[in-house]
């Protein structure tokens, strides 16, 4: 008997992706996709038109499904259901001054940390929803329930009360880690009157059945859905390199890490998923490339074409403000161009940035986790380019390894379906997938160099949360 599929879905910054796998296996054998608009505010009603396309063909195929997406956005919705104003997404720092404000209200740093698990940057939900009562109070006020992005689209699906999961609720600020529940009254303080929130659905529960007999899994945010996928072990640090970059590796014990460096979000097993995440990541080589005129391929073969250190040039790549370190209004700099720099140089450099900004991320996580990385796992979009897996290793300082390329939330989320629809107690056990290990000779100078530019020019006086000062 042919076993059931089960569609996974990423809801993701830039495109919703769908993967339709074998439920006992976890082969994939069918994927689509579809593009999202672009910006940090954006229609939500464009992810269910996504969805529609991504899904079309697929989703009649499949017995579960469940969607992952990224987290935090704030979808805010009115007596109708319907938006009242644009998601405001998660790489989104207009609210930066409302975190402030609102780790202020909660005690300072390490009491938000105590409550949620982690300290407020303008990412978190909940500090959108202060921004909205202040600068929008119209839309604030007409606002009666709030979801995240992949509630929002599973609503689409499931029809009925929305619903969602502990992972992706651990990211709005208004809920608690330690007694994995929401803390209504923090949404309320942040937009000013008491709103609706989803209910929260464990992952091996079917949140939903539609008409013709679909399960709906609870979905979880990308993070905790690529976490499912790679199957996680201790001593596992997941190193992603998407829109955003992201360290993370599953905890047993809850984190609550007052100086902010590490998110101590929950994951979608019933344990933990401390993440330390930058909001530069693979736009920095998208502006190198563009800069110099080639793709990303060619940008690979540039960077490898130059010495470690380019020749002395040297990349902070906080372009579009950066959230670790938390320094919303940042942008970058280049410092150590000579008139001998060569477009190898510059192609290296902002390799070495990218993953300098990463292995800051891998040691905040090792130190707050107390977590020794016993393997260094690296997905994403650019973790095929070659340029990475030659010099990835030389700046980690220990051995990368890169399974073989893939949409892992989505396949994530596909498991967390395959989950909810056989109901036991643990995720169904799939192979994993294959992966090449990369070494290198470690290049510690160039993390120095990195470390010394970075400390120069982090303005600290001016955004910064006070436990960083
Ligand atoms: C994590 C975070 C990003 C988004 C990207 O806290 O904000 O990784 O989830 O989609």
């Amino acid at each position: 008997m042919a076993s059931d599929l089960v569609l996974g879905v990423d809801s993701s910054t830039q495109s919703t992706k769908a993967l339709l796998v074998d439920a006992s296996t976890g082969e994939v054998v069918a994927q689509q996709s579809a593009r999202h608009p672009d910006g940090t505010a954006v229609d939500p009603r464009a992810w269910l038109d996504a969805f529609d396309q991504a899904t079309d063909g697929l989703v009649d195929r499949a017995s579960a499904v469940a969607v992952g997406g990224q987290q935090h956005g704030m979808v805010a919705l009115d007596d109708s259901d319907e938006p009242v104003h644009d998601a405001i997404l998660w790489n989104d720092t207009r609210s930066s001054a409302e975190a402030r404000d609102l780790i202020d209200e909660m005690g300072g740093p390490d009491a938000c940390a105590e409550t949620i698990g982690s300290v407020l940057v303008a990412s978190f939900t909940s500090t959108k929803l202060r921004w909205l009562r202040d600068h929008e109070p119209d839309a604030a006020g007409r606002t009666r329930r709030v979801l995240l992005p992949h509630d929002y689209v599973s609503r689409h699906v499931a029809g009925g009360e929305p619903f969602t999961d502990r992972g992706d609720a651990s990211g709005t600020g208004y809920f608690s880690t330690g007694e994995d529940d929401w803390l209504p009254d923090l949404a309320e303080a942040a937009i000013g009157h008491s709103v609706e929130l989803p209910r929260i659905v464990a992952s091996s529960e079917a949140a939903a059945r539609t008409a013709s007999g679909l399960v709906v899994g609870a979905g979880t945010g990308d993070n905790m859905a690529a976490a499912l996928a790679l199957d996680l072990g201790p001593g596992d640090v997941v190193v992603s390199i998407g829109t955003s970059g992201v360290a993370s590796a599953i905890s047993e014990s809850r984190i609550a890490d007052g100086t902010g460096s590490v998110t101590g979000f929950a994951d979608a097993t019933g344990r933990f998923l401390p993440m330390a995440t930058t909001m530069n990541a693979a736009r920095i080589l998208d502006l190198q490339a563009r800069l110099l005129g080639v793709d990303h391929g060619e940008l690979g073969r540039l960077a490898l074409a130059a010495p470690p250190g380019a020749h002395g040039l040297t990349i902070v790549p906080y372009y579009d403000g950066e959230r670790t370190p938390n320094l919303p209004e940042a942008n970058g700099t280049w410092s150590g161009l000579t008139s001998s720099t060569t477009r190898e140089d510059l192609a290296r450099a902002a390799f070495e940035a990218l993953l300098c900004s990463l292995s800051d991320g891998v040691d905040h996580l090792a130190a707050k986790t107390g977590v020794t990385p016993r393997r260094i796992l690296m997905v994403g979009g650019a973790a095929a380019n070659p340029a990475v897996h030659a010099i990835a290793p030389a700046i980690f300082g220990m051995p990368v390894t890169v399974p073989a390329p893939g949409e892992y939330v989505a396949l994530g989320a596909a498991r967390q379906a395959a989950w909810a629809l056989g109901g036991t107690s643990g995720p169904p056990t799939w192979d994993s997938a294959r992966s090449e290990t990369y070494e290198a000779a470690p290049t510690p100078l160039v993390r120095e160099a990195y470390a010394r530019l970075r400390d120069r020019t982090i303005p600290w006086s001016t955004s910064t949360t006070p436990s960083q000062k």
